[in-house]
């Protein structure tokens, strides 16, 4: 349908500067410029390396975007932005690129929030949100069960994690065991060949007491202590480490609790779709583990591929494009970068 919006999506609120167009749910292009290596050696992001890279990368990946897709930027509808939450000065130098195209093309231009897109994005692949749906978000940032009844108007947060974040959690063990950063996909990589039952690791947050007061929340910290005394004490035993076991027993303990707090919360509100979105929704024991439980309690499940998965310009344009749809009000010029956006603004 020639009709539907055509938005261009920036993203740049960590270490990817994402340059995604949509027409409606279709995805034109999806390109995305990296520093992850020029953090690498650092063990996690540094701030002020990704807002130059970003800087640097920019211009590049907008005019790569729009070769990819085919269109003159003039005939966009629309320019979107991450406004926040993330890294303070990452998110400016998007805000002000946004801002540079919208008043240049004479567009209008949204501001959104970076949970809302990791939702939003989904449609590219699997069409309209089934709405109310359970959206489960778990990234190297964040960890959240939120009620989503409608994406462009807002998000109900209904817990999150209490201290690290799921993929925070991978990287912290994947460095334990001499794993590359990021850590996930290595972790991923390894488990396959590791035994899942091998180590018996905590589960954050389940005890009876704790549903109590954290039905929904998470935590991972303990479980990442708990791996790491775990490979001292084999260390002073002079013991070998089986990464693979150690690295297929900690995924099943951090997906367990996923998957178990996912479902319990749609089920509590009767939703019937949940939605995994986020870097570790890439997860391949994830993605099954949810898929084989939420199907046994009679929920779908819905992921998007791990390319969309993981930050990028297309989940912007996507919700960007929700937004024009549904007759949305744009955002004012002097739209700021809100590094704390709350969840529940979902256009700043
Ligand atoms: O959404 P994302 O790209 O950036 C943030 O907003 O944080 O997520 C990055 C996180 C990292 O912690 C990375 O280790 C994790 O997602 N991740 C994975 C996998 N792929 C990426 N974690 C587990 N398994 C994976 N396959
Ligand atoms: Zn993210």
């Amino acid at each position: 349908m020639t009709d539907e919006p055509l938005v261009l999506g920036i993203e740049t609120s960590c270490d990817e500067t994402g340059v995604g167009i949509v027409r409606g749910h279709t995805l034109l292009a999806d390109t995305v410029a990296s520093s992850v290596e020029e953090h690498a050696r650092f063990g996690g992001v540094v701030p002020e390396v990704a807002s130059r890279a970003h800087l640097e990368a920019m211009v590049p990946t907008i005019e790569r975007a729009a070769e990819t897709a085919g269109v003159a930027l003039s005939d966009v509808d629309a320019i979107a932005v991450t406004s926040g939450p993330g890294l303070a000065g990452a998110l400016l130098v998007g805000v002000a690129s946004a801002k540079a195209l919208a008043i240049g093309l004479g567009k209008p231009i949204y501001g959104v929030n970076h949970l809302a897109a990791h939702v939003a994005v989904d449609q590219l692949e699997h069409g309209p949100l089934p709405e109310p749906c359970l959206a489960m978000l778990v990234s190297g940032g964040h960890s959240s069960l939120l009620e989503v009844s409608d994406v462009t108007v807002g998000v109900e947060p209904m817990g999150s994690t209490i201290d690290d974040a799921a993929g925070e959690a991978f990287d912290k063990v994947a460095r334990l065991l001499g794993l590359p950063f990021p850590g996930g996909p290595h972790i991923d990589r390894q488990a396959r060949s590791g035994n899942s039952v091998a180590i018996d690791f905590p589960r954050g947050l389940t005890s009876r007491r704790d549903l109590e007061r954290h039905r929904f929340d998470f935590s991972f910290s303990g479980l990442k202590t708990a791996v790491a005394r775990w490979v001292e004490a084999q260390q002073r035993s002079g013991a070998t480490i089986d990464v693979a076991d150690v690295a297929a027993s900690f995924q099943e303990a951090v997906c367990d609790v996923l998957t178990r707090k996912a479902i319990d919360a749609a089920s509590s509100r009767g939703i019937e779709d949940i939605l995994i979105g986020g870097g570790v929704a890439a997860n391949s024991r994830l993605r099954a583990m949810a898929e084989e439980r939420a199907g046994a309690a009679g929920i779908r499940v819905r992921v998007p591929r791990p390319g969309l998965c993981t930050d990028n310009g297309a989940m912007v344009a996507a919700l960007g494009a929700e937004l024009v749809a549904r007759g949305r009000t744009p955002s004012l010029l002097d739209l700021p970068a809100d590094s704390s956006q709350p969840i529940t603004t979902v256009v700043a």
